[in-house]
């Protein structure tokens, strides 16, 4: 595929998993109403959807036939990583975390509506997740559909985990301890942090697009491994943006890690380093994808545009 190809394909996808997100959007209305409209507008603000994107490749590269109840669990299970994942952002913004007023081109949560509608707006998001998900269980929970509630209950688990005290919650612990240390961390503390603040939500989206798409065990481990990957180089690419990006481009200000006193890739290996890390790690995942049957040809287009990715 060319690049044009792809960046219209991507864009479409993209667009795709914003209409499926919005769908489960609440109401605005009654003594509730403040906080909906603060989740909408950290919703629609935009982004670039790369967790149901990967999660929705990953489904196609399994499930072969169309199966109209296996893709309506999946657009659930979307819809909520993205909730997750846009949560984990409000917060992270929040003055007690990263303290950030840019976030998708506009005015971050907190700041457009005060910090602790920022606090509930996140929360919101993390619960009506989980909501989703429920509702996904609740429409497979029929005998005759007994392998799809299976599949249902070990996607909700995964997920549920990686985003967690295990995972993704685990990484923010640890980046926030790291934070303007006198001992500033090491290599191993720095990748226990990439790891599991943002790969392990990425390993969720490969692995519960496999689930849904009927991937055998060694394969959701090995999907595991991609997003473990994938996770990581995504990061440290984030990080390296944080020095060279354009904060127009990338939606957010740029000089927050070091504003912060934050433990980068960068900070401890500087920027050269920094850009070959992301080469070899997107290359292992590439070569691990080679290894599944079928057409990858989009997923693999994707994880390689992420390398030298600008926003
Ligand atoms: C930003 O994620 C936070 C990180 C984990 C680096 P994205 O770069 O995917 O943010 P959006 O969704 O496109 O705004
Ligand atoms: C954020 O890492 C990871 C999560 C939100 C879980 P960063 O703090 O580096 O992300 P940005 O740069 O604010 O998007
Ligand atoms: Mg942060
Ligand atoms: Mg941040
Ligand atoms: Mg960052």
């Amino acid at each position: 595929m060319d690049n044009k190809d792809f960046n219209e394909e991507l864009n479409k996808r993209a667009e795709y998993c914003g209409e499926v997100v919005k769908r489960f959007l609440p109401e605005k209305e009654g003594y509730a109403s403040r906080v909906c409209e603060a989740m909408e507008y950290s919703v629609l603000a935009g982004g670039k959807r790369l967790r149901p994107v990967l999660m929705l490749e990953t489904y196609n590269l399994f499930c072969r036939e169309e199966d109209s109840a296996s893709l309506e669990a999946l657009e659930h299970f979307m819809a909520a990583i993205e909730m997750i994942h846009t949560y984990s952002l409000v917060h992270d913004d929040l003055p007690a975390m990263d303290n950030d007023e840019y976030r998708r081109g506009k005015l971050t949560t907190w700041k457009r509506y005060g910090e602790g509608m920022g606090v509930l707006a996140g929360d919101g998001l993390l619960n009506l997740a989980f909501e989703t998900i429920a509702g996904a269980l609740n429409k497979a929970y029929n005998p005759l559909k007994i392998e799809l509630t299976g599949r249902c209950i070990r996607a909700a688990g995964i997920l549920s985990e990686k985003a967690g005290y295990l995972g993704m919650i685990g990484g923010q612990c640890a980046d926030l301890e790291a934070e303007g240390r006198e001992t500033p961390a090491d290599i191993d503390e720095l990748l226990y942090i990439h790891e599991h603040k943002t790969a392990c939500l990425i390993e969720a989206a490969l692995m519960v697009g496999g689930i849904l798409g009927g991937a055998g065990a060694d394969e959701i481990e090995k999907l595991e491994r991609i997003g473990s990957n994938v996770g990581l180089a995504f990061q440290i690419r984030d990080d390296i943006l944080d020095v060279t990006g354009n904060s127009k481009e990338l939606g957010k200000n740029v000089g927050s890690d070091a504003a912060n006193g934050k433990a980068t890739y960068v900070s401890i290996n500087g920027l050269e380093a920094s850009d070959k890390e992301v080469q070899r790690l997107s290359e292992e995942a590439e070569k691990l994808l080679e290894t599944f049957p079928g057409e990858k040809g989009f997923i693999r287009d994707l994880i390689a545009s992420l390398i030298l990715r600008t926003k």
